[in-house]
C-alpha cells in the first residue's frame, strides 16, 4: 500500500503556530520544566474551559493519578470505574493500592450507565459516618471515575447527584472529550476533578501531555504542588511530602498553545466529517453511525460504526478488509473484566458494555481527514457489503 493512499485512524495535525512556539523555546533555552509556555498554556486551557485555572502535567494518566490522590484514595479503598474504557483509569486505581469496581455502559453515550451505578450502590453499600461502605468487603468506596468515551458525554446530571448522595468524589476522565459539553458546560468541569490527555491520537496533542482541573481552589494549589515534587524551598530543596515529577515541560506546552488556537477549527472539521460519513452511510445496511442525544454536545473525537447485532461476528473480518485496503480502523478496547489484572474485580450488572465491544468499529477521524478520504472509507465499506451479499 502506497503511503499516500493510506488513511490513518487518528493522527496529529500541527497546522498552526506550534513550530514557531517551539523555536521560541530553543531561542530562549527554556526546554524543560520551567518556562513561560507552561504558565501560558495553563491559563489558556482554563480559559478555553471557561474556568479559573488548570495544572499541566506529563500525560493524562498522571492527571488521573493526582486526582485520586487528591480524592484521598489510599491502599485498601475502592473506586468505581467503567468496564469499557482505555486502561489508564484502572491502572491509576491500582497505583494507589485501591481496588476497582467495574460498572456497565449504555448505548446512548457509550459511557458509564447511571442506572447500573445507582443499582450497584443501592444494593451493595451503606452510608456510615459520611462514607460509602461496600457491604461485601467492608471497604470504603471513595470515588467514581467516569470516562466520557470517544468524546461523548456520560449522563452527568444523574451521575453528579448519585455521587453526592453516596459521598463519592467524582473524577471525570475527559481525555477524549476536550471541547465537548454537557448541558452547555465543558466536560471535565462538572465533577470534583477533570482529567485531559494530549496523546498523539487526541483531538489536540502536545506529543504527550495532560491537564488536571479541580473544582476546589485548594485542590488546584495542591495539584501543582504535588506535580512539582512537593517542593517548598527551591534553594535548599526542601519538600514537605512525597511528590511527583509530573509537571509538563515548556516545549510541550508550546505545542499545546499552538494546538489550542486550532481547537475551533478542529471541532468544526470533526463535526463536518461526521456529517459526510452520516450522509454517505445512510444506504449502508451493515450498521449505522453512532450519534448522540441532544443534552450533550460531543466533540466527535472518534466516529463509531455500530454493526447490526446480526453482523457482529463479521466485525474482525470487516476490520481486516478495511485495513487491507489501507484504511486504519480498530475495534473498541478490550473490556477491563477480560484482562487478567481486573478479572476478579467486583462488578455491577454488566451486559451492554459487552454488546458495545462486540459491535463497534472506529473509523478514521483525524482533523486533517479530507472529504475525499471519508468518501473512500464509505466506498470500501460498501464494497465489503456487496461482497458479503453475493
Ligand atoms: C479515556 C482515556 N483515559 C486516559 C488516557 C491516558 O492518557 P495518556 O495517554 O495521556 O496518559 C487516555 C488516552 O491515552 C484515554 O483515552
Amino acid at each position: 500500500m502506497k503511503k499516500d493512499n493510506f488513511i490513518p485512524l487518528s493522527i496529529p495535525n500541527l497546522c498552526g503556530k506550534e513550530q514557531e512556539y517551539v523555536n521560541q523555546c530553543f531561542e530562549d533555552n527554556f526546554v524543560s520544566s520551567v518556562g513561560p509556555f507552561v504558565d501560558q498554556f495553563e491559563k489558556e486551557f482554563a480559559s478555553f474551559l471557561e474556568i479559573e485555572n488548570s495544572t499541566a502535567v506529563i500525560n493524562g494518566t498522571a492527571a488521573l493519578h493526582l486526582s485520586l490522590i487528591l480524592s484521598d484514595v489510599k491502599e485498601g479503598d475502592e473506586v468505581l470505574a467503567p468496564n469499557l474504557t482505555f486502561i489508564a483509569p484502572l491502572n491509576v486505581i491500582r497505583y494507589c493500592g485501591a481496588t476497582p469496581i467495574l460498572l456497565d455502559s449504555e448505548w446512548d453515550t457509550l459511557s458509564l450507565c447511571p442506572e447500573d451505578l445507582e443499582n450497584f450502590l443501592r444494593e451493595n453499600t451503606e452510608i456510615k459516618n459520611q462514607s460509602c461502605i461496600n457491604k461485601k468487603t467492608g471497604k470504603i468506596i471513595k470515588a467514581l471515575i467516569v470516562v466520557h468515551v470517544l468524546g461523548n458525554s456520560a449522563k452527568l446530571g444523574p451521575i453528579v447527584n448519585i455521587c453526592k448522595k453516596y459521598h463519592l468524589k467524582l473524577i471525570e476522565d475527559a481525555s477524549e472529550s476536550l471541547g465537548a459539553k454537557y448541558e452547555g458546560k465543558h466536560l471535565g468541569t462538572l465533577g470534583d476533578f477533570g482529567c485531559f490527555s494530549f496523546n498523539g491520537n487526541k483531538i489536540m496533542t502536545t506529543g504527550g501531555g495532560g491537564v488536571l482541573v479541580c473544582k476546589n481552589q485548594n485542590d488546584s494549589t495542591k495539584a501543582k504542588h504535588l506535580s512539582t515534587t512537593a517542593k517548598v524551598n527551591g534553594l535548599e530543596f526542601i519538600h514537605d511530602e512525597v511528590g511527583y515529577n509530573y509537571r509538563m515541560v515548556n516545549i510541550l506546552a508550546a505545542i499545546g498553545c499552538g494546538q489550542l488556537e486550532n481547537m475551533p477549527q478542529f471541532l468544526k472539521t470533526k463535526r463536518e466529517n461526521f456529517k459526510i460519513y452520516e450522509e454517505n452511510l445512510k444506504e449502508f445496511n451493515f450498521g449505522q453511525l453512532h450519534s448522540v442525544k441532544d443534552f450533550t454536545q460531543t466533540n466527535f473525537w472518534f466516529y463509531s460504526l455500530v454493526l447490526d447485532s446480526s453482523n457482529e461476528e463479521k466485525r474482525m473480518q470487516l476490520i481486516q478488509y478495511l485495513n487491507d485496503a489501507g484504511i486504519q480502523v480498530r475495534p473498541i478496547w478490550a473490556l477491563m473484566e477480560d484482562l487478567p489484572m481486573f478479572k476478579s474485580c467486583q462488578t455491577g450488572n454488566i451486559t451492554i458494555s459487552r454488546e458495545i465491544y462486540n459491535r463497534v468499529i472506529n473509523l478514521p477521524c483525524s482533523t486533517s481527514l479530507t472529504s475525499l478520504q471519508v468518501e473512500k472509507v464509505v466506498k470500501v465499506l460498501k464494497n465489503y457489503e456487496r461482497l458479503e451479499a453475493n
